[in-house]
């Protein structure tokens, strides 16, 4: 029997943005204290925790002063040292676990591992020298995209290559640092889904997300994903096998491609809630930062079931200040913003999830919504 921590003890979390906020909201809702450990002064969760240890993520005594405060300690952020939730890990209790992060942290790791689990990554070539450039590109071919194998998110650290002179010039550009090279899809969707699972192994699936990006960023989820149902569960399957594979403690997102002929393609996976699940805010039975708290605490799986076709929408910094009032003046629109002091272009300000009958719908008061705000 595992030991489950209930509310009224406290839980700890390493990274204070956006998701560790969410977390501490719902944390708090289900009666537990929080306590947030990140650098910045103004963090977002850090502001809102209940205590908020500033410090690095690799301080030994900020450490230990966490694992004396909490009960279970988890992670919003994944590129968080892997030796930070080692050493936790012999004083608390942490999910998930530093295998798991160090296998998500690094692009050619994840794509190995997503193989052994069944999973099928679009095709990639690992590159550590310049010896290994030609072969690259005669197995991949172009186009392809050179992604830099640790440390991207919202599409940096990545370049397209149309041939070898730009693969020798990008992978020079990024200091030559081990990357792989990917051969480039011809997109006919992307979707993502959110698992999670606890130390039971009891373990659940969120309905798919389909994602839009504008310049590598996710711009909208709508979910349902409007694709066919075997489609669908084939993706929660294999993303299920791969928390299993990993024995992964936690919520793991999960991105995949669907290409022009209709292949599931592994892209990659975050060990934490993800923004393309940020509807489960308001349209699932239990949202993903509930399920999160549930996991670290070994407490059953919350119900994942969609409540409403659902399109949620990012707010990054580049429309600030946004027209409040005329955003709000949709009834069907719920608002969500991260508390962030200082608004930059590709920053993360919040998100809306706009709830409808119908995902055509939805997406179409999402649409309509946006456009006022860039106005
Ligand atoms: N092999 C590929 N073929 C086609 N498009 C791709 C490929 N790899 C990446 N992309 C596009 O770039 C986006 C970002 O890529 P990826 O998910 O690898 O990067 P990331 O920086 O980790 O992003 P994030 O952290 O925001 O998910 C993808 O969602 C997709 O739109
Ligand atoms: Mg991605």
């Amino acid at each position: 029997m595992t030991k489950q921590i209930l509310p009224g003890a406290t839980l700890g979390v390493l990274g204070g943005g956006q998701l560790g906020r969410m977390f501490c909201v719902a944390a708090r809702t289900l009666g537990y204290r929080v306590v947030v450990l990140d650098p910045d002064e103004e963090s977002p969760a850090g502001r809102i925790a209940d205590e908020h240890i500033k410090a690095d993520y690799l301080d030994e005594s900020a450490l230990d002063k966490l694992a004396s405060r909490c009960d279970a300690v988890t992670t919003e952020f994944e590129n968080v040292p892997a030796q930070s939730l080692r050493y936790l890990a012999t004083k608390t209790l942490v999910s998930p676990s530093a295998d798991a992060l160090e296998i998500a942290q690094n692009r050619h790791n994840e794509k190995q591992f997503a193989l052994k689990a069944g999973l099928n990554p679009a095709p990639y070539y690992f590159i550590q020298s310049d010896a290994d450039i030609e072969k690259a590109i005669e197995t991949i071919g172009v186009p392809a995209i050179l992604k830099s194998a640790t440390l991207g998110y919202d599409g940096k650290g990545q370049a397209v290559i149309n041939n070898s002179e730009e693969l020798v010039s990008a992978y020079q550009s990024m200091g030559k640092v081990a990357c792989v090279l990917e051969k480039k899809i011809d997109l006919a969707l992307e979707v993502s889904v959110i698992v999670a699972r606890n130390s039971a192994a009891e373990a659940v699936s969120y309905p798919l997300a389909e994602n839009q990006h504008r310049n590598g960023i996710l711009h909208l989820s709508a979910v349902p994903a409007r694709i066919e149902e075997p489609l669908a569960d084939k993706a929660r399957q294999q993303a299920l096998a791969l928390a299993e594979s990993m024995d992964y403690v936690g919520i793991l997102a999960v991105e995949f491609f669907i290409s022009g002929d209709g292949e599931l393609l592994f892209n990659e996976m975050a060990p934490r809630p993800h923004n393309s699940g940020h509807y489960t805010k308001d349209a699932c039975v239990t949202s993903q930062f509930e399920q999160q708290a549930r996991m670290m605490c070994g407490l059953k799986p919350g119900d994942t079931r969609l409540t409403s076709p659902v399109v949620m929408v990012n707010m990054l910094g580049d429309l600030w200040e946004p027209d409040w009032a005329s955003l709000l003046a949709h009834p069907e629109i719920k608002l969500h913003l991260y508390g962030k002091k200082e608004a930059r272009p590709g920053r993360k300000m919040g998100h809306f999830n706009v709830l409808a009958s119908d995902i055509e719908q939805a997406l179409h008061v999402a649409k309509l919504a946006f456009e006022e705000l860039e106005r």
